[in-house]
């Protein structure tokens, strides 16, 4: 008996196979940090490896690009993407998408000092006009090259109720322009680049409570003023004591805005655990981790495509903003430790990928005999299987196929539930293959390769390294793995 998770090796990222379960992975990331190519090249190669999306971390704040009237500090940001039109950075020449955060952050203290200063002798129409201008430079300089932006970020308040409207946050681009600030930025954004999804990005908004009614509000008069808005981020910084479970208030809430045709996406996710001296507490905390990080791209799995993607902020402990926040009372908060190291929360969610087949009966025919159909048939006190030809259409012809959350899956035949195809001699030339009762047995667990159009290799787990297949012109086994059709297997979905 085996159920222990599957926890190999990493040899292949999180890159690939999150592109094709319909999740983009990213990761916040430190322009200067790529360019220096810090940590013997561990950073930049963690991150070709994993992501497909960078948003840079600090690097797109206006307190970062915004030096005066007219004044823009473009270097960091034109190494990444290039400074023209039709030149290229970092990020192209590595296939990354960025995602650039942020044009408006609604509160003083991360609105440029300069502009601050002269509050009380800008008018508002200069304001707008001062946002305008911004928004076009920063935008515009980068035209098609960002695909997504945090148009506004965190203008509504906390918990505290105030009396502006959607409990906006008192800040100087409310004082000056009244709510109105955030229709224009998104006016401005849309104007400066209409191929780019524009985002409210907010944290403490993933569940139902009235900051995620209020944010709601807000983007739905955004839009009903004749701005284009396409989701909301949620950023997700939060504890290990959180859960997030199917048909919770997480999902309600993302469902919520499906339902008012906004997209949303994770855009911050980290999870702090109580640290000493920058380690957990209880070492049990980075299996509790991983079980969050898994949760939650099962969440962003379920509601794919309306969530685009799912980034963290950051990926090594070595970088994160976390034990600042907490004072090192929390942190390790990210899917690898501070030396790179691979830690549950990383293997988790590598394990939810594997998933390439949704639950379901499928009949099942090698690719080489597409009219031919795995059947089962009694033989003694077990259960055989074997090729059969004909329609196909019953029962046991067909088989009931579930993931079991650990990477591999069952196959039941569909007139014996009770049973799984199960493995044995498995490193003989010919290994068998028939259906006995299931009792979680690792030899009943098989693994699914994909390789596009309902192709399918099958390989048993505790002989990963072979294949279930046809092994002559009309029987089965565990064979070696060769490129050959008879070795793969079509699945037809009933
Ligand atoms: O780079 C300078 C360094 O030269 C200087 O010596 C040092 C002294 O304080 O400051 C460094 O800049 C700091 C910067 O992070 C880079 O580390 C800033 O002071 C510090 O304020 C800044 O903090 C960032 C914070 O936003 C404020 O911009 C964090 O890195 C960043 O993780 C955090 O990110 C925010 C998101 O934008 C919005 N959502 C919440 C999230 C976490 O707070």
């Amino acid at each position: 008996m085996n159920s222990a998770p599957v926890r190999a090796i990493d040899p292949f990222g999180l890159r690939a196979s999150s592109a094709l379960r319909g999740v983009l992975f990213g990761t916040a990331a430190s322009i200067n940090n790529l360019r220096k190519d810090i940590d013997g090249g561990q950073y930049n190669s963690f991150i070709k490896k994993n992501y497909h999306v960078i948003e840079p971390e600090n690097d797109f704040k206006p307190m970062k690009l915004w030096r005066g009237i007219n004044n823009y500090s473009w270097i960091d940001c034109d190494w990444l993407l290039g400074s023209t039109p039709n030149s290229t950075g970092w990020a192209q020449q590595n296939g990354m998408q960025i995602r650039g955060h942020t044009l408006v952050w609604a509160q003083d203290k991360y609105t440029p000092d300069w502009l601050l200063k002269q509050e009380s002798s800008l008018s508002s129409d200069k304001v707008k006009l001062l946002l305008s201008d911004y928004i076009h430079a920063v935008v515009g300089r980068y035209r098609s090259k960002v695909l997504w932006w945090d148009v506004v970020n965190e203008a509504v308040e906390d918990s505290k109720n105030n009396s502006r409207p959607f409990n906006l946050r008192d800040c100087f681009w409310y004082r000056k322009l009244g709510q109105d600030f955030v229709k224009y930025a998104f006016m401005f954004a849309h104007q400066a680049d209409p191929q780019a999804q524009l985002y409210y990005n907010d944290y403490n908004n993933e569940d139902m409570g009235s900051k995620s009614s209020r944010v709601l509000e807000l983007i739905k008069w955004v839009r009903s003023q004749g701005a284009t808005i396409h989701g909301v981020g949620m950023q997700w910084h939060i504890r290990i004591s959180r859960t997030v479970n199917p048909g919770d208030q997480h999902y309600q809430n993302a469902q919520r805005l499906i339902d008012n045709d906004f997209d949303f996406m994770v855009t911050e996710l980290d999870v702090a655990i109580p640290i000493n001296a920058g380690n957990p507490r209880d070492p049990n905390d980075l299996e509790r981790q991983g079980r969050l990080y898994r949760a939650l791209l099962k969440y962003a799995l379920h509601f794919s495509p309306r969530c685009r993607a799912l980034i963290t902020w950051g990926f090594t402990d070595r970088y994160s903003w976390v034990p600042a926040f907490y004072n090192n009372t929390e942190g390790a908060a990210l899917p690898s430790d501070s030396n790179y190291q691979l830690k549950p929360a990383y293997m988790q969610m590598q394990e939810e990928l594997a998933r390439v087949l949704p639950d379901g009966i499928y009949r099942l025919a090698p690719k080489s005999q597409p009219d031919k159909c795995l059947s089962t048939y009694v033989n003694g006190n077990v259960s055989r299987v074997q090729l059969e030809s004909g329609g196909c259409n019953s029962a046991h012809q067909k088989w009931n196929i579930s993931w079991l959350d650990n990477g591999t899956y069952r196959l039941s035949s569909q007139n014996a539930n009770a049973s799984a195809l199960t493995a044995y001699n498995v490193t003989a030339k010919t290994g068998g293959v028939q259906t006995n009762n299931w009792s979680s047995n690792v030899n009943q667990e098989w693994v699914l390769s994909s390789y596009g159009n309902n192709v399918f290799r099958f390989r048993p787990r505790n002989a990963w390294w072979r294949v279930f297949a046809l092994h002559d012109t009309s029987n089965v086994g565990i064979v070696d793995f060769v490129q050959n059709d008879a070795l793969r297997w079509i699945l037809t979905k009933v």
